[in-house]
């Protein structure tokens, strides 16, 4: 029999969604390495709630087939799914009926008599967007929502699709639930190497002096994708990259590394600290929305020798659609740590290569007292915080080339995630699916941020939706975007490559 978790208390993980794509990939197999390292209660319960006519067997089959594929674990041993999928159940139900959350509360009462303790109810809403805002209303009527040290609720992106749908969405989950009981999930911030930047900053005394306006020249933050839209061309084409990956996730980037060190670490303060910087982040104005934004659209390319269909092309996608797949844009944090200071976002799909990063680019050295033929190929340093694919943190530096002459080079410090830990990080669902056991919302994203993103973006999806693109689609497959990317940089300013930090051992395995 496995061993599990006897710190936290029996919980019951009640899934919206339950026979849907997202508990199939990514709940279900976080829940079950969760369960497999011990890390779940004692007592815990998962019911899948969806329309379909399902037996808990069939659920069963769907999930352990969710897990065969996309689990950390990968192979099962032994007894370890029967152990793992008793926990699970099927509810058929209909979101929008009262009786359907009359029965989960039954439910609930139930395992608390068969438990013999009182159960947390968490709440995941795993269903289309559309139903985010029934849900609550409805587990508020039928009395789950009420406690607020036992019940929670989860919510998935989109937190709307503009400001003011957003608004109406937490207006609903207010009204049922306190913003303590509500954890909204940008999955960003389980990665591992997100949560690093808080400690890279904050734990070590020898970057945070230099963290600022006089030695930061700029900063890039890149989230780049090598796939296409794949099978969400209906979503996507009605949401594109600001919505989808801009308003939340590259923002909660821009905030871990624009914030100023939090006092303590508790979730009320650091998230005070990371919306402080949304609050100072400069407004773009609509009359510069066109200088300060760039969108693009991926047309037909090839990528890694495969040739690739354009965006237009792609199942759910309209054949002329307008949707950006591509945005860079340039922000300014008018603050005094930051005055000045560029900071460069971008974002795509069917992007050169995978790689999400982080580049803060330092300024020259004051006066340069090489000559000049020892500095020839002189590059400032840079640090880069690597998050997807690649894990870790590289230093660039000058050092001296050997020889007999003095001739400086650009060398590399690296730290590589897998090489110092030799243990495989948490997939971020897991991180997530954890905390919200631990009632701990530091990772979780929090009214007054949601909004504040949204209102940094409302001018430009304003301007946008008056002014189509015109250009579209304006970049291959396989590149790195729109040429048009490029006048977004001051000059002296440029997009870095991507760096590399897999060892040669793990790049063969990724590739094979
Ligand atoms: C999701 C977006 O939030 O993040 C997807 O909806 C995107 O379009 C994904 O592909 C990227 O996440 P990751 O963890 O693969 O970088």
């Amino acid at each position: 029999m496995m061993k599990t978790n006897g710190q936290l208390e029996p919980t019951v993980f009640v899934i919206f969604g339950g026979a849907g794509d997202l508990t199939w990939r990514k709940l279900g197999p976080a829940l079950f390495d969760l369960s497999r390292d011990q890390s779940m209660p004692a007592e815990f319960s998962i019911i899948a709630v969806d329309g379909l006519g399902m037996s808990d067997e069939k659920l069963r089959r769907r999930l352990h087939d969710g897990v065969k594929k996309f689990s950390r674990h990968g192979k099962m041993q032994g007894d370890e799914w029967n152990e793992f999928a008793r926990h699970i159940h099927y509810q058929q139900g209909d979101f929008k009926k009262l009786q359907t959350y009359t029965a989960l509360g039954e439910q609930c009462a139930k395992l608390e008599k068969e438990w013999g303790a009182k159960v947390h109810r968490i709440f995941y809403m795993a269903t289309p967007p559309s139903m985010f805002g029934e849900i609550p209303k409805y587990l508020g009527k039928a009395g789950l929502a009420r406690d607020r040290e036992w019940s929670r609720i989860v919510v998935e992106k989109p937190i709307g699709y503009d400001l003011e749908s957003a608004r109406a969405l937490n207006a609903v989950l207010a009204a049922n639930f306190e913003e303590c009981q509500i954890f909204r999930i940008d999955h960003y911030l389980g990665k591992e190497t997100v949560q690093n930047i808080l400690a890279f900053r904050f734990a070590n005394p020898l970057f945070e002096p230099l963290w600022n306006r006089r030695y930061v020249d700029y900063v890039t933050i890149t989230a780049a994708e090598e796939i296409g839209v794949e099978h969400r061309g209906g979503y996507y084409d009605h949401a594109g990259a600001l919505r989808d990956m801009v308003q939340n996730h590259l923002m909660q980037l821009l905030c871990l590394v624009a914030m100023e060190p939090m006092v303590s670490f508790n979730a009320d303060e650091i998230r005070n600290k990371k919306v402080d910087v949304l609050h100072a982040v400069r407004p773009i104005h609509p009359d510069a929305v066109h200088q300060s934004v760039v969108r693009g659209q991926y047309g037909p390319g090839w990528i890694g020798g495969r040739e690739v269909i354009g965006y237009r092309e792609e199942d759910g996608v309209s054949p002329d659609s307008q949707t950006e797949t591509f945005v860079a844009l340039r922000l300014f944090v008018d603050n005094w740590r930051w005055q000045g200071v560029p900071f460069y976002l971008r974002t795509g799909k069917r992007l050169t290569r995978q790689a999400s990063e982080i580049a803060i680019q330092f300024h020259a050295v004051p006066h340069q007292s090489f000559p000049p033929e020892a500095s020839l190929d002189w590059q400032p340093s840079r640090l880069v915080m690597s998050i997807h694919p690649d894990q870790g943190i590289v230093l660039r530096f000058q050092a001296k080339h050997p020889g007999p002459k003095m001739h400086l080079r650009s060398v590399e410090m690296k730290f590589n995630y897998q090489d110092a830990f030799a243990v495989r990080s948490p997939d971020a669902y897991e991180t997530l699916l954890w905390d919200v056991m631990k009632n701990d919302a530091t990772l979780f994203m929090r009214t007054d941020q949601v909004e504040a993103a949204w209102r940094l973006l409302m001018p430009v999806l304003d301007v946008w939706a008056v002014a189509p693109p015109g250009d579209f689609p304006n970049y291959a497959a396989g590149t790195w975007g729109p040429e048009d990317a490029q006048s977004l940089l001051a000059q002296g300013h440029s997009w870095p490559l991507p760096v590399e930090l897999a060892t040669h051992g793990e790049k063969k395995k990724k590739n094979s």
